[in-house]
């Protein structure tokens, strides 16, 4: 098949090198040319602008930071206008009424749209191994399931456009209000002078373990955040989608507004494209 991928950041690299490495033929989009030099290194053809990449393909996956930047990438002219016939898959993480203002948008240019949105990082893409979480009808999901098995290990139709958008926001508040709660741990354990491994190895054996808290645990203790699996800067956007669509929904949020300016913290002290795991150093400031 061919395949247009638009957005060659940390996610939408990997994705277009695996969808290479299992035959696809794929062209690439990004804003900054540069980012996409690795990709052509490897024959991965390199569009000018992303109407040349739609044009090309198929079908058109769009792994972008945010709903604004498909606004712009997606949708702008003349990229729109090469959208007719093509079926576009979002991957990024958006809000459920983004996702369903964008397909109409891309039904009136005459395409057909589903969102896909994913849980695992740029190892998991890389591998083909991503939870990919689709928003489709049952037709739309039939059609596209083989493209799925071979970017995630379990694709799931969740409903209709919308509903895998919301899942997706539902899974990405725990990281941020997993990672704060478990740096706040942490930064209890070290400042009480508790050995670390004595506080890792009860909580591995307990109920209140998450795999996330050994991955990140490193990070952590050297206070290392550089080569970034997910920046501090989508992380926030994320909680900023959740607390818009739990506020529209009627949820008391206390408790991730208290994650919200820990976050907003990392960023102001210029870590915004650093690991998210960099909210560390905002719940316990270095000495
Ligand atoms: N990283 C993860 O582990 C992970 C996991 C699951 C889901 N996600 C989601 O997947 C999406 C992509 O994440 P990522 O980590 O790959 O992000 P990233 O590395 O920051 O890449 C973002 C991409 O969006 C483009 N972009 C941003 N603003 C733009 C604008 N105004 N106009 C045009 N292009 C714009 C960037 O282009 P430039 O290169 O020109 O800046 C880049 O291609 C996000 O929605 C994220 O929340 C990420």
């Amino acid at each position: 098949m061919k395949i247009a991928v638009l957005g060659t950041g940390l996610m939408g690299r990997p994705l277009a090198e695996r969808l290479k490495s299992v035959g696809h033929t794929v062209i690439v989009y990004n804003r900054t040319r540069e980012k996409a030099d690795p990709l052509r290194r490897i024959g991965i053809a390199v569009a000018e602008r992303p109407g040349d990449a739609i044009r090309e393909a198929e079908c058109v996956l769009v792994m972008l930071a945010d709903a604004p930047a498909i606004r712009s990438v997606l949708l702008g002219d003349p990229a729109a206008q090469e959208l007719a016939g093509r079926t576009v898959i979002q991957m990024g993480t958006i809000g459920p009424g983004e996702s369903q203002a964008i397909r109409q948008e891309v039904i009136a240019a005459g395409g057909d749209y589903l969102e896909a949105p994913v849980l695992g990082s740029i190892a998991e893409a890389k591998a083909g191994t991503l939870l990919i979480m689709v928003g489709a009808s049952p037709e739309q999901f039939a059609q596209w399931s083989g493209l799925f098995r071979e970017a995630g290990r379990d694709a799931r139709l969740i409903g209709p456009v919308g509903k895998a958008a919301a899942l997706k926001l539902a899974l990405n508040q725990l990281i941020a209000a997993e990672m704060t709660a478990f740096a706040l741990s942490l930064g209890l354990v070290q400042r009480e002078g508790v050995a670390v491994e004595a506080f890792m190895a009860v909580l591995r054996e307990s109920a209140l373990f998450a795999p996330a808290f050994e991955k990140k645990l490193p990070r952590l203790l050297a206070r290392d955040y550089a080569n970034p699996n997910f920046s501090v800067r989508l992380l926030l956007k994320d909680v900023d989608l959740f607390l818009r669509e739990a506020a529209r929904v009627g949820l008391n949020t206390a408790n991730l507004e208290g994650v919200r300016p820990i976050l907003a913290g990392a960023l102001a002290q210029g870590l915004g494209e650093a690991d998210y795991s960099a909210l560390f150093n905002v719940v316990n400031p270095q000495a």
